[in-house]
């Protein structure tokens, strides 16, 4: 209903967990639902007790894409002035580590925001899809690119073009996908995953994100100078410190996050 709110946010240990909550719409992705995400990741982001962010929707649908009732009568010079989807950005440039449980399915937008996290896990039962071709519009939320980047142009033309369905087995084997369990594991094995990374020092998760993420932005040889950078400043750290000493002393480190 109207009054339920679009999104659910918790945090569990480490982990800053944001749920999309219009199930009966297959969450949908409106307007509301985006600046909610947007805002709550930003959130989770600068909280130094957050190490990881867990990203769920409900069993049937992670989420069935932009919503097409709130897009349909719109103009092209409404779409151009709000430049519409741009603050799914933001959510690009959280730099604490994203995982996203998929389940049921993820198309359009859906597929798209599964993409902008940074480990997917998905099952069987999994159904990504850019399907816009046949709303006669193309992805808008960066799927063009994010899954061209991720599976290649053979599969990204395949599903871009003719809207095709690709299940969670095929979407690992293509590259879609980080993990493939049991669809009724999906969220567990999501949640261990984003607890993990949430257990190391949040400031070398993020600078890890950061180092695979220029792969994505740059030429081969600035990103591995780019990342050699980024390993050099970690020793400007406590938790380098900890984490190597911790090692020659043969003894579990205790990071400060710091
Ligand atoms: N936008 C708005 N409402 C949606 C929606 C969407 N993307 N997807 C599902 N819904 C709504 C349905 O309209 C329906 O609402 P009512 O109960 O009020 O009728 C409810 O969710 C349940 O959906 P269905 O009855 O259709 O469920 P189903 O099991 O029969 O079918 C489905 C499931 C195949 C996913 C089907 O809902 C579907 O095809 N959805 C649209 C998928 C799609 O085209 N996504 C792309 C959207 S455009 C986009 O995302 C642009 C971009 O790049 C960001």
């Amino acid at each position: 209903t109207a009054d339920e709110p679009v999104i659910l946010t918790e945090t569990d240990g480490r982990v800053g967990v944001i749920t999309l909550n219009r199930p009966k719409a297959l969450n949908a992705l409106n307007e509301a639902t985006m600046n909610a995400v947007v805002e709550a990741a930003e959130a989770f982001d600068m909280d130094p007790e957050v190490g990881a962010i867990l990203l769920l929707g409900s069993p049937k649908a992670f989420a069935a894409g932009a919503d097409i009732k709130e897009m349909k009568d719109r103009t092209f010079t409404q779409m151009y002035a709000s430049d519409w989807f741009q603050a799914w950005e933001r959510l690009g440039r959280v730099r604490t580590p994203v995982v996203a449980a998929v389940t049921g399915y993820a198309l359009g937008g859906g597929c798209e925001l599964a993409m902008m996290a940074d480990v997917l896990i998905a099952g069987p039962g999994t159904r990504f899809g850019q399907p816009e071709i046949q709303l006669g519009v193309i992805p808008g939320m960066g799927g063009s690119q994010r899954l061209t980047r991720s599976v290649g142009k053979a599969k990204a033309m395949d599903m871009v073009l003719t809207g095709r369905q690709v299940d969670g087995e095929e979407a690992e084997r293509i590259g879609l996908v980080s993990r493939l369990v049991e669809d009724e594991k999906v969220q567990d094995e999501a949640r261990e995953v984003a607890q993990k990374i949430a257990s190391f020092s949040k400031p070398s998760a993020q600078m890890a994100k950061e180092a695979v993420a220029a792969a994505f932005e740059t030429t081969l040889q600035q990103g591995i100078v780019h990342e050699r950078r980024i390993f050099h400043s970690l020793f400007a750290t406590a938790d380098q410190k900890e984490g190597m000493g911790a090692f020659a002393e043969k003894r579990k480190p205790e990071w400060e996050q710091a």
